[in-house]
């Protein structure tokens, strides 16, 4: 169970929010962006009435059932594209970490247990006179959620059944805070895009795009992913969602 107690005991001198009902800790940690945050707080809640996914959709899971912050970044203008990069490795990680083997990333950034998302990452940034003032990087980790009988049945996954042992939310997040504050440190190098690249499932694989269709070739260091049409053309696809083929 989260309780502000327990959040004290866990992150020690790192600041951080916690609401036991909030809209979205995204929109809680932008605003303490805005106001001055030190890079690193956190923004915890147990549930969210109005949890933003990425491309317009809403994230929901009921009270007790995920691990959802947000987290206050500064990183380089040139580095805005790395968060979301680093945020998905740093689930693998720590999941990992935990036991689990078939653990992906679908480009570009939901994490995959056992071939279905146990997790999606959204980061938001903060311009001001065209500028980046900073980055709000929100994770959503399914812990114990029941998909039984709705419309992601076949397609999300939560981390205890998958794993058949009890993972308490709070351990996962001073995991996932340690590989956060590693990467972070690391957000410009190499080494991070190489350990992204390196869990993509969908390198060699056929994948659709918007009107893009053919096989994922490579990816480039900003995470922009490169498609091989069936007339040998490489596309470029910056952003969105995409379907896998075989
Ligand atoms: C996605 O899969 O499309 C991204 C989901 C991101 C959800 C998290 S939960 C914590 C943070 N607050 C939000 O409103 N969204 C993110």
């Amino acid at each position: 169970m989260i309780t502000l107690e327990r959040l004290h005991t866990a992150l020690g001198s790192r600041p951080f929010q916690y609401f036991p009902q909030v809209e979205s800790t995204n929109d809680i940690a932008l605003n303490w962006l805005r106001d001055g945050a030190a890079v690193g707080s956190i923004v915890v809640s147990d549930e969210q009435t109005r949890g933003r996914g990425r491309l317009g959709r809403s994230w929901y899971a009921p009270p007790g059932t995920a691990l959802m912050f947000s987290m206050v970044l500064y990183p380089p203008e040139t580095a805005v594209g790395r968060v979301t990069m680093m945020g998905a490795l740093c689930i693998c990680e720590a999941l990992e970490s935990l036991g689990a083997s078939d653990i992906g990333i679908k480009w570009p950034n939901d994490v995959r247990l056992n071939g279905r998302k146990v997790s999606g990452v959204l980061s938001e940034a903060v311009w001001q006179d065209n500028h980046l003032r900073g980055v709000v990087l929100g994770m959503g980790i399914n812990m114990r959620i029941d998909f039984t009988g709705t419309d992601f049945e076949s397609t999300a996954i939560s981390i205890e059944p998958a794993l058949g042992k009890t993972v308490e939310r709070i351990a996962l997040l001073v995991t996932l805070l340690n590989r956060l504050d590693h990467w972070y440190s690391r957000i410009e190098s190499d080494a991070l895009f190489a350990a992204w690249k390196q869990r993509l499932v969908v390198l060699g694989r056929e994948v659709t795009a918007g009107e893009v269709r053919g096989v994922a070739e490579d990816v480039d260091s900003h995470g922009t992913l490169l498609v091989r049409t069936e007339e040998g053309i490489l596309r470029r696809v910056v952003a969105g969602d995409i379907a896998l083929g075989e």
